[in-house]
């Protein structure tokens, strides 16, 4: 106010318009907002070359190096340190073998160190993650051995404690997805007292050692932020499907996912509105390091898409509490250690609404477990956010008796 009096010919007048000018074209050549701000806060993203990626199996050799030298018998519990964070073995980009994928005999052989039913522990130092791998299944083999070549090797890099399970729908009914995820969260603690669990589709690959297979202590996690058939973005902001993860203390909290969404989409956004309506958010990676490239595939007979999802999803906020861990039946039907994996073989019931077939062929486009983008966004982002409640703490106890407390009894 000083300077610029009344006239417009001052000279400060004139300056201010040269700079708004300067600003504006500053401003767009960043590319606007985005480039804007991707430049004030360009430090915090790692960068990586994707162009050039490592073989899944690069430094794996060095692990056997690391081996003890009398595995011997037990006993003599020798005390290991604790294994480095982040682990000295990571590369970054790695390649992702989707077709000619190996058989299951020589993918054993090039993970010697994979103990029966897809289980594994750090040679040389304490691991200080434990998590369980939980998969989704049914008629996919020629995905599952391209999920396990490259997720074996991948996880031994990050030096954590891990397993794989499959859980096979067994029957012909339409396939449950987040039924099948309760049934696997609950089986596999009832093995160990897994820290994390990784809620995995058979269909996609991690292209980034860095995106470690752990848990966030307070809030589920969402993985698979970037995959190449969303064109390495987030599809919408509440996206929770394809790879995410929990803590069992979250899956109690949010008393686990829907059983009742039977078909192909929906049960994704509904483990998210549970997590909002629990006062839980979900965290991510950068966009750098969630990098997933999807194996491709034509759509899959009982997996049809679930007309009713909508509806479900409509009356979240009244059923998560019904709707969960505490009404969850199933009959475990096998339990097979694999070489590779574990496979748990349930019958989780039939589909009350079964879609009538021969109106609603497969497509044949790539669909899958993965969701592509769609309107079951708005409906979520539609909502009020975190209702409140439910901030209470769970008790203090090992994950699988605190399980084993909330669950009803098995079917059969
Ligand atoms: C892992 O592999 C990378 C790339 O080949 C190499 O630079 C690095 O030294 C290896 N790390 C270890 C611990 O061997
Ligand atoms: C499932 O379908 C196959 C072929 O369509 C049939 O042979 C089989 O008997 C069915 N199984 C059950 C349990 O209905
Ligand atoms: C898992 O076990 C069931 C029952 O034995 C079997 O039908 C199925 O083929 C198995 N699946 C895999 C991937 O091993
Ligand atoms: C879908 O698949 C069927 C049979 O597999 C084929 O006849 C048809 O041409 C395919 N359609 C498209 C759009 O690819
Ligand atoms: C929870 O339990 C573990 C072992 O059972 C114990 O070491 C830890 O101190 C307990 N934490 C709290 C907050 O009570």
């Amino acid at each position: 106010m000083v300077c610029c009096g009344r006239a417009l010919d001052s000279p400060c007048t004139l300056a201010l318009l040269v700079g708004f000018q300067f600003a504006f074209v500053l401003y767009f050549s960043l590319g606007g907002f985005r480039g804007l701000v991707s430049v004030l806060v360009h430090s915090s993203e790692p960068e990586f070359d994707y162009s050039r990626p490592h073989d899944v199996y690069t430094n794996l050799s060095q692990l056997s190096a690391l081996l003890p030298h009398q595995p011997g018998p037990t006993g003599a519990e020798q005390r290991l340190r604790d294994c480095l964070l982040p682990s000295p073995l990571l590369v970054g980009p790695v390649s992702v073998r989707v077709s000619s994928t190996p058989s299951l005999e020589e993918i054993k052989e090039k993970n010697p160190l994979v103990m029966p039913g897809g289980h594994y522990r750090p040679p040389g130092c304490e691991p200080r993650h434990h998590t369980a791998i939980v998969v989704p299944y049914r008629n996919r083999q020629s995905h599952l051995r391209a999920l396990l070549y490259h997720l074996h090797p991948f996880l031994q890099r990050q030096q954590i404690h891990y397993s794989i399970y499959i859980v096979h729908q067994s029957g012909n009914s339409t396939f449950n997805r987040a039924k099948l995820l309760n049934v696997g969260v609950r089986e596999a603690l009832k093995e160990e007292d897994w820290g994390c669990i990784f809620l995995h589709d058979v269909d996609l690959l991690p292209e980034n050692d860095h995106n470690t297979y752990t848990c966030h202590p307070q809030h589920p996690s969402h993985l698979s932020v970037a995959m190449d058939k969303f064109r390495y973005r987030l599809p919408y902001p509440q996206y929770f499907g394809g790879v995410s993860a929990v803590t069992p203390e979250q899956y109690l909290k949010m008393n686990g996912f829907p059983n009742q969404y039977w078909g192909w989409g929906g049960e994704d956004d509904d483990i998210a509105a549970r997590i909002r309506l629990t006062g839980m958010k979900i965290v991510r990676p950068p966009v750098a390091i969630g990098h997933y490239k999807m194996i491709k595939h034509k759509g899959d007979r009982g997996n049809e898409q679930n007309p009713r999802r909508f509806d479900l999803l409509k009356h979240t906020r009244l059923n998560w509490r019904s709707d969960g861990l505490n009404s969850l039946t199933y009959k475990l039907l096998s339990k097979e250690l694999e070489p590779l994996y574990t496979n748990l073989s349930v019958s989780i019931g039939e589909d009350p609404h079964p879609p009538s077939r021969k109106s609603e062929p497969p497509r044949n486009t790539s669909h899958s477990t993965a969701r592509p983008m769609r309107g079951d966004a708005g409906i979520l982002s539609a909502r009020p956010t975190g209702l409140q409640h439910a901030h209470s703490k769970p008790a203090n106890r090992s994950s699988y008796g605190v399980l084993k407390a909330a669950v009803k009894q098995e079917v059969g």
